[in-house]
C-alpha cells in the first residue's frame, strides 16, 4: 500500500494524540508499582480480583495506596442485583489510604489544606458543575443531578483504578474533591464516610431548633447508620435518646454508644405497647425529635406516632426505593405540626465539619471504632457482602493486607 504525505501526517497525528491522551505505563517509576489488583464485581453477587497496569500520572492526579474501605449497604445493594447498571465496576466508596504520587499541579485538599506524599486521604463526591443545582444552589451540592463518587463509577479501560476496593485509587475526575486526614487512625477514616451522612441529617434536623440537651430524640433502626446517627448525637450534647431495633447485639451497640432507653421492636410486638414506653420516657408526650433510620415502609409510617406534637422527623433511611406506606395525615402530620426534613447524603462541604465529630467523639470517649465488627482482604469480597446482608455484624470493612 502507497501513502501519500498527508495520508502519512494524518497517521503520525493520529499516534501522537493517542499518546497524548492515554501515556503508556512506564516501566519504573519510583515509588509506583507496575500494577495494581482491584475487586471487581463483574456479574451478581461475583467478585472476581483482577490486575491492571497502573496508568501513567497525568498533572491533576493523585495515586493512593489503599489501607481500607468500609461495605456499603450501597455496594451490597449493587451486588446483589446491579441496580444501577455499573457491572463490571470496582466499588467502595467509603475508603482511605495513603498517598504515594501526585501530578505537578496538586498542593492542597479541597480545604485547601497542604497535601504531599506520604499524607493520609479520604475522597468525598464528585459534583458535575453544571446543573441547576450546582449552578444555582452550590450549598446543596449533595443534591446535584449527576453526583458520583469513587466506587460507583463502572469499569473504564482507560482508568481501571476507580474504586476504593482495591490496592490502589487513581484519584482523577473534573470535579473531584479529597481531604487529607492525618490525624485519623485508620478506623476513624473507615467510619469517615458513614458519619458524614449523620452529620449532614444532623445539620438538617438541627434547623428545626427542636435539638438540644434536654430533647427527647428517637433514632429508628440500629444499623450502620442509625447508630453512629446516636454517636453523632451524644457528641452533640443531645443525652435522652431512644434507640429502637429487633437485633439484641444492635441495642446493646447503641447502649455502649450512649443510648439511654432501647426498645426491641420484636419483644415490644405491638405499636401501642411501644408508643406507651417512648412516651414514658419522654415527659408523657413522645420524642422532641424522630430520625427514621431503617429502610422499612412499616417502620417509617410508625414513626409519626412516637413524636409529639409540634416535634420533628428526619427521614433518611431510604436511600433505595424500598417502597411506600399509607398514613392519615390530619393525624400524622398537620395536626401535630411536624417539622419534616428529608435528609440526602452529603455535600463535600460536609467532611471537614465530620472530621471534628471524630475528633470530638474521640475526646468524649464514644466507642464508635467498635461498630466495626469485621475486616476481610481483596479476594475475599464475597464473604464480606454476604456478612453484611446476614447482619451478622454491624460495620464490615475490606483491609488491605500490609494493613
Ligand atoms: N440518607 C442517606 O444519605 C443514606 C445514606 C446511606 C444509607 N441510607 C439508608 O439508611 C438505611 C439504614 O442503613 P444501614 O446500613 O444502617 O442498614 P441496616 O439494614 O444495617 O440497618 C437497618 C436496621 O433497621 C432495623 N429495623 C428494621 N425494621 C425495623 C423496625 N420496624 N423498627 C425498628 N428497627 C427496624 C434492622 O433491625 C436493622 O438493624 C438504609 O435503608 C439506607 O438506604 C441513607
Ligand atoms: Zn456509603
Ligand atoms: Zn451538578
Amino acid at each position: 500500500m502507497e501513502l501519500n504525505q498527508s495520508q502519512i501526517e494524518s497517521i503520525v497525528r493520529q499516534v501522537l494524540a493517542g499518546m497524548d491522551r492515554a501515556p503508556a505505563p512506564t516501566a519504573s517509576r519510583p515509588g509506583i508499582p507496575a500494577t495494581a489488583r482491584v475487586a471487581m464485581l463483574t456479574g451478581q453477587k461475583k467478585i472476581e480480583v483482577k490486575e491492571f497496569p497502573v496508568p501513567a500520572l497525568g498533572d491533576d492526579d493523585i495515586l493512593v495506596r489503599v489501607e481500607g474501605c468500609g461495605v456499603c449497604g450501597t455496594d451490597v445493594h449493587e451486588w446483589k442485583g446491579d441496580p444501577f447498571g455499573l457491572i463490571p465496576v470496582v466499588l467502595g466508596h467509603e475508603g482511605t489510604g495513603e498517598i504515594i504520587a501526585m501530578g505537578k499541579n496538586v498542593r492542597t485538599d479541597t480545604a485547601g489544606n497542604p497535601l504531599k506524599v506520604g499524607d493520609k486521604i479520604v475522597t468525598s463526591v464528585i459534583s458535575c458543575g453544571e446543573c441547576h443545582i450546582c449552578r444555582m444552589h452550590p450549598a446543596q451540592t449533595n443534591l446535584c443531578d449527576k453526583q458520583g463518587v469513587f466506587g460507583l463509577i463502572g469499569h473504564k479501560e482507560e482508568q481501571p483504578l476507580n474504586g476504593w476496593f482495591a490496592t490502589h485509587l487513581l484519584i482523577r475526575a473534573k470535579g473531584a474533591t479529597y481531604f487529607n486526614v492525618n490525624d485519623l487512625d485508620l478506623d476513624e477514616r473507615m467510619l469517615l464516610e458513614l458519619a458524614t451522612v449523620c452529620v449532614h441529617a444532623y445539620n438538617r434536623a438541627n434547623a428545626t431548633g427542636l435539638l438540644n440537651f434536654n430533647a427527647r430524640v428517637l433514632v429508628q433502626g440500629l444499623g450502620p447508620v442509625g447508630l453512629m446517627m446516636c454517636a453523632v448525637l451524644r457528641a452533640a450534647g443531645v443525652n435522652r435518646i431512644i434507640g429502637v431495633d429487633g437485633t439484641p447485639r444492635r441495642l446493646e451497640m447503641a447502649r455502649r454508644l450512649g443510648v439511654h432507653t432501647t426498645i426491641n421492636f420484636k419483644e415490644l410486638s405491638t405499636l401501642e405497647a411501644r408508643v406507651a414506653k417512648v412516651k414514658e420516657v419522654a415527659n408523657g408526650v413522645g420524642a422532641d425529635f424522630a430520625f427514621q433510620c431503617t429502610g422499612a415502609p412499616p417502620a417509617a409510617k410508625d414513626i409519626f406516632e412516637y413524636i409529639r406534637r409540634g416535634g420533628g422527623l428526619c427521614e433518611m433511611g431510604f436511600f433505595v426505593n424500598n417502597g411506600s406506606y399509607e398514613i392519615n395525615p390530619h393525624f400524622a402530620m398537620c395536626n401535630k405540626e411536624i417539622n419534616l426534613i428529608g435528609s440526602w447524603d452529603y455535600s463535600a462541604e460536609d467532611y471537614p465539619t465530620t472530621m471534628a465529630f471524630l475528633r470530638q467523639a474521640r475526646e468524649m470517649n464514644i466507642p464508635i471504632k467498635e461498630l466495626i465488627t469485621h475486616r476481610f482482604p481483596l479476594d475475599r469480597l464475597n464473604e464480606a457482602m454476604e456478612t453484611n446482608v446476614a447482619q451478622a455484624g454491624i460495620k464490615v470493612c475490606y483491609i488491605a493486607s500490609d494493613n
